[in-house]
C-alpha cells in the first residue's frame, strides 16, 4: 500500500480531533474534516451525522485512509450507542469498501476490556489478546468496532489498526491516568504508524505512552514502528499528593476501566 496522504478524519471537532489536528499535518497528511458538529476555524469541514449514509460515502470518496473518531465517547443510553457507535461505525466501513479506501485507524477504548483486573507490583502487563471485559455499553461498542474490522479485513481485505486508546489529553489529570496516559505527541505518532505499517490485516494495539507505572503491554504497537518518547511519570508526585495512590480495596481503582465498571449503568429508558 503506498504511503497515505489524503485522510479523513472523522470527529474532528471533538478533544482528541482537535488534538490531532494540530499535529497531522507535521506528518506530510491532508486532513478532509467530519463531525456531527461544525469544527471551529475549519469552514470546509464536513459537517454530517454517521447515519447519513450517503454524506459519509461521499465524504470518504477519495481518500487514501480514515482514522475514524466520531461517536459517543462516554457512557450512555444503549439507543444512543447504538447509533452512533455501532450502526455509524458500520455506515463508514461500508462506505469505505464500497469507495476502496484500504486503511483505517479505529478508535478502540481501553473500556473495551474494562473490567480486566489491572497490575499490581511484579504482575505482567495485560496482554494485547487479554479477553474482552466491556465496562458498560460505550466499551461493548468498541468490541463491536474491533469485530467488524476483523471481519472486513477477513472478507473484504480492508485493514485497521484498532487502537485501544487509554486516555490521549494534554496532561494526565487523574494516578490511573498516570498508567495509561497517552500524550498527544505520542498518539499522532501512533496514528501515524497506524497509517503507515506494512501488512497490518487488523492488528490491535494499545494506546499510551511508555509510562513508568503502565499496565499494558505496547508489543504490538511497538511492531508497527511506534516509537513512543513521552512518560506520564513527571506528573506523578503532584497527583498523588493531591489524590493518593489508587486503593485495590476499591473496585473503582481495582481495574482497568477505572470507575466506567461502577458508574451507574445507563439504562435505556
Ligand atoms: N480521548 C481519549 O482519551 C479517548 C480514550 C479512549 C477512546 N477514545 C475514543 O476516541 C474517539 C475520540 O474521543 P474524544 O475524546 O475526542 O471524544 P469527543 O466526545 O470529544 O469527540 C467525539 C466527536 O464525535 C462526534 N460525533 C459523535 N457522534 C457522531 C455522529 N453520529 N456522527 C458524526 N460525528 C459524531 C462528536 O460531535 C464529537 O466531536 C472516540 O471514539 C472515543 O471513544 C478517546
Amino acid at each position: 500500500m503506498p504511503a497515505p496522504r489524503t485522510v479523513l478524519l472523522t470527529g474532528a471537532a471533538g478533544g482528541l480531533g482537535t488534538l490531532m489536528r494540530a499535529l497531522l499535518p507535521d506528518y506530510g497528511y491532508e486532513l478532509r474534516l467530519l463531525d456531527l458538529r461544525p469544527v471551529e476555524g475549519e469552514p470546509d469541514a464536513v459537517v454530517a451525522d454517521l447515519a447519513d449514509r450517503e454524506a459519509v460515502r461521499e465524504a470518504v470518496r477519495g481518500v487514501d485512509a480514515i482514522i475514524h473518531l466520531a461517536g459517543i465517547s462516554l457512557e450512555a443510553p444503549f439507543e444512543k450507542i447504538l447509533t452512533a457507535n455501532i450502526e455509524g461505525t458500520y455506515h463508514l466501513y461500508e462506505a469505505a469498501r464500497e469507495e476502496g479506501v484500504e486503511r483505517i485507524a479505529f478508535a478502540s477504548s481501553n473500556h473495551a476490556v474494562g473490567y480486566t483486573p489491572r497490575p499490581r507490583g511484579d504482575d505482567p502487563l495485560i496482554p494485547v489478546d487479554t479477553p474482552r471485559r466491556p465496562d458498560t455499553f460505550y466499551g461493548l461498542s468498541k468490541c463491536f468496532g474491533e469485530d467488524l474490522a476483523q471481519l472486513y479485513w477477513d472478507k473484504h481485505g480492508l485493514e485497521t489498526v484498532s487502537v485501544r486508546i487509554g486516555s490521549c489529553f494534554p496532561e494526565p489529570t487523574s494516578v490511573r491516568m498516570l498508567s495509561v496516559w497517552m500524550s498527544p505527541a505520542d498518539g499522532a505518532r501512533l496514528f501515524h504508524a497506524a497509517l503507515t505499517a506494512e501488512d497490518v490485516g487488523h492488528t490491535v494495539v494499545h494506546g499510551s505512552s511508555a509510562n513508568t507505572r503502565l499496565w499494558w503491554d505496547l508489543t504490538s504497537a511497538r511492531a508497527l514502528g511506534y516509537d513512543p518518547q513521552d512518560d506520564s511519570e513527571p506528573f506523578a508526585a503532584k497527583l498523588v499528593a493531591e489524590q493518593g495512590e489508587l486503593d485495590p480495596a476499591d473496585p473503582a481503582q481495582a481495574r482497568l476501566g477505572g470507575r466506567f465498571v461502577t458508574d451507574p449503568p445507563i439504562w435505556p429508558h
